[in-house]
């Protein structure tokens, strides 16, 4: 089952998020990709929050999205020579006709996937996309056990104008399931739009992993080598660690 970003989300997505994510990711994916020799595919494109730097250094990379409403941001930040770069596809069953160096997945793609086989399939696929040595760097972050016991209700994650005079908050609110391994998020939006205030509330369920569920997954695929680091410096996981780092390679030929 896909969710898909709705409109509102992707409409003020990078208003949120290069203030809440940019610090914590933007240099460590853009590093990875300056240093890629080939082709590169970020997996999970969104708005091109990390897409659209990369692309004006020079970089040869490409995007997929299931969300048509989040792509349709990146379109708008695009001349119409580059839109061959982005398409709307699954990673679970996405195809091209060529291979990539680097494929990336930022910021918990991969949290979006619920079941055990769609996870895997999607893990084969990305390897069969590989050139020999080809990296795979995905994060998921680590579950928070006081969150995952008692959710959060009604946080209010952002405050701000997005437009001058044109005031936006949003809410944030969780309900964890320890069972099904899920947190469903709902993101209650408040916004002023003529003269009115708006508001949208969108649940989404995310899957949480631990650390050996993770490595068991992706035992289970057809990588042969990885590592899971603590955070975007490549340091290794300790207790104070928030995010799954995880690289996969796959063999070279030779
Ligand atoms: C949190 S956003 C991250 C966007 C971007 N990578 C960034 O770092 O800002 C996650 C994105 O993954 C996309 N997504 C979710 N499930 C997907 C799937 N099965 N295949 C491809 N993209 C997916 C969503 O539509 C959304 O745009």
């Amino acid at each position: 089952m896909i969710h898909e970003y709705p409109e509102s989300f992707a409409r003020f997505y990078d208003l949120i998020y290069h203030k809440h994510r940019d610090g914590v990711d933007n240099e460590y994916f853009q590093k990875q990709i300056k240093s890629a020799k080939g082709k590169i595919l970020e997996i999970g494109v969104g708005t091109g929050r990390l897409f659209i730097d990369a692309l004006h250094q020079g970089a040869d990379i490409f995007g997929l999205d299931i969300s048509q409403s989040m792509i349709d941001v990146l379109f708008s930040k695009l001349g119409r020579d580059q839109h061959y770069r982005i398409s709307l596809q699954n990673i679970v069953d996405f195809h091209y006709d060529f291979e990539f160096d680097l494929i990336i997945a930022p910021f918990r793609v991969l949290m979006h996937l619920m079941g055990k086989d769609e996870q895997i399939r999607a893990l084969n696929n990305v390897y069969g996309h590989l050139s020999a040595n080809g990296k795979f760097i995905f994060d998921t972050f680590v579950p928070d056990l006081e969150q995952l016991i008692n959710g959060v209700q009604n946080r209010t994650d952002f405050e701000g104008e997005y437009v001058k005079g044109k005031k936006i908050k949003r809410m944030v609110s969780t309900k964890p399931s320890l069972i099904n391994q899920t947190i469903e998020v709902n993101f209650h939006l408040e916004w002023d739009e003529d003269n009115e205030l708006r508001h949208e509330d969108w649940k989404v369920p995310l899957r949480f992993f631990f650390r050996y569920e993770l490595e068991h997954l992706i035992e289970r695929s057809n990588f042969e080598k990885y590592m899971i680091f603590g955070d975007y410096h490549e340091n290794e996981l300790n207790h104070d660690s928030k995010e799954f780092v995880v690289i996969c390679q796959k063999k070279s030929n030779l």
